[in-house]
């Protein structure tokens, strides 16, 4: 795992000659300008005079880790800590504003290696001189910042990226963003958040791909790969950082920095195979969590950072506590001084320590005096130099400077044109019931209802790092640059946190009643999801039910459209005669996506990657759930793993999501009814379009152990395809697996696949399988890594 080794991500010919122009569009712009930064920096006259210790390495002829080697032999120890020391260049909504004066002189001494929350490729370009010449060591420092789905071009949330079910989506997402933040002068993104996510109530469940571990690790190696590409010397990437290590998505009760109280089994099995998939990627980076998995938090977790990642994992990338991790310890109560908290983080192997200081500030007494301590700094600062060795820094410490680059990296046509491409992908079609979507070309007078419909901010989702609200188009705008302004009337009608008022829904519902169409955008506001923004109760915002069942109440058509970082109960929205179309926070791009999804010129075809479940209080709700002695039964006379007051079934599962199209699978084929150790069963299909419309369908493989050591879950996604089949047509699609993919984490703590049955479905959803069979594995398995890890190869082919 020291090189990026490229899984195999089942990428086939069905990549569209968009996304394949666009991708490689991004990759020879960057090239060209890679061969013009590759200059040396301007410090050999500080060479010459003994100059600063990067210089001196460097004229040495040494490279990589030799001269990383010569320059830690050179450092003494408080430099060291100083290069462990990852500090607040200013804030989220301030970046730059805490690069002081005091801060230019904390460069100058080497007491710090790394900012975040700073941005702009001359004001940094500034800093980086002041580490690189006036510095003793002349280390360059590393620029950092969260950025999450775009830069200045705003993506979808990653929860709707994940939602396209394409690799490519979430690559070409990744790309765009690195090229504009490496534009701006940073190195670094705090992202791809892998986190498996399974209680909506979780607002973090917005940063990441959702529920099911397989679709978490594919979605983990396209964002890395984005990021990074194959080489980080290139000035147009970025290191990708794959967090929040551990089990952070798993906090009791949905709350945010919660203690996850999970077996051994479901942090291997479920939490940590997006981890693995990243590291196999080559992800430079991983943040460790902050909550605690049973009693021991992850920043001080050195069996499972030390032990399991670097040792097992055998990863030896940068890895950086979370904002202010290392001092919680204290709050955790597993530490009773700073340096104590400071001395087990280091133990635990996290490198880089973010914002407090500790490392800097408290350790340098503790260091001195123990050797396992100074041993383990010596390998953190290591891993730090070699993460700036990686990016190319000693050799060209200014290429990511060049402000002409920057200025025009920016919001380039292509790359709002990649925003609305994904944006329109990531769309779920949630119900057409009576058919109302696609919209008719001149629809009449339509009433767009909802505060959201126009509420620029709310586009672009949490984690905007430079979007402006000021180049985001928002559905209001895009419907009367579409239709004329005459045919659009626009009521806000209610807020999503204030209470309703009765006025200005009354105002919304003339408006619909005067209507021939109704567009009801609603749903969470941007700051309803993200960090530390759990909520219990996990319905529409009060107002916003209050306006939804007016709207409703009219008997008007309505077009539902719901913004949300969030599964939701939506079950005021649900009737049987409801078209909703859930848009997620659809990025710069949003009205025309939204638009062009509503009028057919994009056929949706998302799903989703977390279920919806029918209240509140049936969340945590996922597919891979185990099966228990007495599994969910319908008839409620029976005692059965269930409510009283809800049906078994959430809302709308995993997975789910329709077109304007319809497919029919049929055909299946499997090229063997047993599948040995080494070997590899496929399993093919043929799905046709059998509407009249063009449209993609996001085929879905799941597969179950019968009879294991341990119960397994009751559905585990195995594979998956986005396939575009043009109307009246057919394609073939195979999915190929290999035994290691039904192991799990068994009594004996290896990864084992035992003989025997496996079931597998195949379908447009975990709940509407078209087609299903069984093979049997013929011998046991013992695999070197969690099986959702692995990717499936899938190949597409015409009739
Ligand atoms: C979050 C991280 C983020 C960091 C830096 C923390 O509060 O948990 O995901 O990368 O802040 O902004």
């Amino acid at each position: 795992m020291r090189h990026s080794q490229r899984a195999t991500r089942g990428k086939s010919a069905r990549m569209s000659a968009y996304r394949y122009s666009a991708i490689a569009l991004l990759l020879i712009a960057a090239s060209g300008c890679a061969s013009s930064q590759s200059s040396s920096p301007n410090v050999d006259l500080r060479a010459e005079e003994g100059g600063t210790t990067v210089a001196q390495a460097t004229a040495k002829g040494l490279r990589g880790a030799e001269r990383v080697g010569f320059i830690l032999d050179k450092m003494t120890t408080a430099e060291k800590l100083g290069q462990l020391n990852q500090m607040a260049g200013g804030r989220q909504i301030a970046l730059n504003s805490r690069i002081t004066d005091a801060e230019r002189d904390r460069v100058r001494t080497g007491g710090v290696g790394s900012y975040l929350h700073v941005a702009g490729a001359e004001f940094l370009g500034d800093l980086q001189h002041v580490a690189v010449e006036d510095s003793r060591n002349g280390i360059p420092l590393l620029f950092a910042m969260d950025v999450v789905h775009g830069y200045r071009t705003i993506f979808p949330v990653p929860l709707g990226i994940a939602a396209t079910f394409d690799v490519d989506d979430a690559e070409l997402a990744a790309r765009v963003a690195a090229v504009e933040a490496s534009a701006a002068g940073l190195h670094w993104t705090f992202a791809p958040m892998v986190d498996i996510a399974r209680d909506a109530r979780w607002g973090r469940i917005v940063e990441g791909a959702g529920e099911e571990p397989f679709l978490g690790s594919a979605m983990a190696r396209a964002q890395v790969h984005g990021y990074q590409v194959e080489d980080l010397k290139r000035p147009d990437t970025i290191i990708a950082t794959a967090k929040h290590f551990g089990a952070y998505g798993a906090g009791t009760g949905g709350r945010d920095y919660d203690s996850a109280d999970i077996s051994e089994r479901t942090l291997m099995d479920v939490y940590l195979p997006p981890f693995r998939a990243a590291a196999e990627e080559g992800a430079a980076s991983f943040m460790v969590a902050f909550n605690d998995i049973g009693g021991v938090p992850t920043t001080a977790n050195k069996a499972l950072v030390n032990g399991l990642l670097r040792g097992q994992w055998d990863y030896d990338g940068l890895i950086v506590s979370d904002w202010n991790s290392v001092p919680e310890l204290l709050n955790h109560g597993v530490a009773e001084t700073r340096s104590e908290a400071g001395a087990l983080a280091l133990l635990a192997s996290v490198d880089m320590e973010m914002t407090s200081g500790i490392y800097a500030a408290d350790m340098l007494e503790a260091v001195e005096a123990s050797p396992a301590l100074e041993a383990a700094l010596d390998a953190a600062t290591k891993r730090v130099l070699m993460a700036k060795d990686r990016l190319g820094l000693f050799d060209a410490p200014y290429a990511y400077h060049d402000p002409a680059r920057e200025a025009a990296a920016m919001l380039t046509p292509d790359h709002r044109a990649a925003a609305r491409h994904v944006a329109e992908r990531s769309m779920v079609l949630l119900r057409n019931d009576a058919g109302m979507l696609p919209l008719k070309p001149q629809p009449g007078k339509v009433a767009v209802i909802g505060a959201l419909a126009g509420d620029a901010r709310s586009m672009i989702g949490s984690w905007k790092a430079q979007g402006r609200e000021e180049d985001v188009v928002t559905v209001v705008e895009a419907l009367r640059k579409r239709l004329g302004e005459e045919f659009v009337v626009y009521e806000p009608g209610a807020g999503t946190r204030d209470v309703a008022d009765p006025a200005a829904i009354a105002k919304a519902v003339a408006a619909a009643e005067a209507a021939d169409v109704v567009l009801l955008i609603t749903g969470e506001d941007y700051n309803m999801s993200g960090e530390a923004r759990s909520r219990s109760d996990i319905g529409l915002p009060v107002p916003q039910k209050a306006l939804a069942e007016a709207i409703l109440a009219t008997g008007k058509p309505v077009v539902t459209v719901l913004m949300t970082g969030r599964p939701l109960d939506i079950s005021p929205l649900d009737s049987d005669d409801a078209s909703i179309l859930l848009a997620w926070f659809p990025g710069v791009e949003a009205g025309p996506a939204i638009i062009n999804v509503l009028f057919g010129d994009a056929v949706p075809a998302g799903r989703l990657p977390a279920s919806f479940p029918r209240r509140s209080g049936q969340s945590p709700y996922f597919i891979g759930h185990n099966p228990t002695g007495r599994p969910a039964d319908a008839d409620l006379s029976k005692d059965s793993a269930r409510y009283m007051d809800i049906p078994i079934t959430p809302a709308y599962a995993f997975g789910h999501g329709l077109s304007y199209a319809t497919f029919e699978y049929t055909n299946l084929r499997l090229s063997s009814d047993t599948l040995a150790p080494d070997d590899t069963v496929s399993i093919g299909v043929d799905i046709t379009n059998t509407s009249m419309t063009n449209a993609d369908e996001v085929v879905q493989l799941y597969t179950r152990d019968p009879v294991a050591q341990v119960a397994r879950p009751q559905q585990e996604l195995r594979g998956f395809a986005r396939v575009h089949i043009d109307a009246g047509k057919t394609k073939h699609v195979t999915f190929t697996l290999r035994p290691e993919q039904f192991a799990y984490f068994a009594p004996s703590a290896r990864f084992e696949a035992d003989a025997g049955r496996i079931d597998f479905a195949i379908g447009a959803g975990a709940a509407d399988i078209r087609l299903a069979g069984s093979f049997q594995v013929t011998g046991h398995v013992i695999a070197d890594g969690p099986a959702a890890a692995i990717a499936t190869p899938v190949s597409i082919s015409e009739e």
